[in-house]
């Protein structure tokens, strides 16, 4: 069962297994002020995390997030992703057709995530954005995929089956990075590194 908005706050949650916009006796919540909100929760947007649910219901979910990150795992999964840039620019890398392309998502901009499309938002500092994505069916698997930066070969594909991917991707990747044999390409040897904090690449301004 879920738990209501009231027990979630009260115990300090903030898991998307934890709907958050529901009030304990059914009614309306009061509209939300989003920069306001952002700046009362200003602690949640630092790094390594950077993000926080701004609601998390049964069908849906919103993320607000914040850069830096420094991550270079992309994502699959088969729902759709809905992004809205809302302060600076970001680049989102997809895997298409064998290729990474860098798709640069600028302030006031949206883009949209097909579903099954392994994708992996880079995010500068200073940025922040809009994620709203469908709550998982039981039994859909997420995938934390990497790839080759020389050659673009699949390195692994990490598989889950878990309602918060958060903490399960951080120590994932983690595991992954620390890890010679499975970080290494198995195409031409290169390995993945760690990845620095995100700037955004001169070519891409
Ligand atoms: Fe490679």
């Amino acid at each position: 069962m879920y738990t209501t908005s009231a027990q979630a706050r009260a115990e300090g949650e903030d898991v998307m297994s934890t709907p958050n916009g529901v009030e304990p006796d059914g009614s309306v919540s009061s509209p939300v002020h989003l920069m306001n909100w952002v700046m009362q929760n200003k602690e949640s947007f630092k790094p390594p995390v950077g993000n926080k649910y701004l609601y998390s219901g049964a069908d849906f979910f919103v993320m607000l997030i914040a850069g830096p990150n420094a991550r270079n795992d992309f994502h699959k999964t088969n729902s759709e992703e809905f992004f809205i840039q809302l302060t600076g620019d970001i680049v989102v890398k997809t895997y298409e057709n064998g290729m990474i392309v860098d798709h640069v998502v600028h302030e006031g901009e949206t883009f949209f995530i097909p579903p099954n499309v392994p994708h992996a938002p880079c995010r500068p500092e200073g940025t922040l954005g809009m994620v709203i994505e469908r709550r998982r069916p039981p039994g859909e698997l997420e995938h934390q995929l990497f790839y080759c930066e020389k050659c673009n070969a699949l390195v692994h594909d990490n598989e889950f089956d878990c309602p918060d991917i958060v903490e399960a991707f951080r120590d994932a990747m983690q595991a992954f990075w620390d890890d010679p044999e499975r970080s290494t390409c198995g195409q031409c040897g290169t390995r993945v590194p760690v990845p620095g904090p995100y700037v955004m690449p001169e070519e891409l301004k």
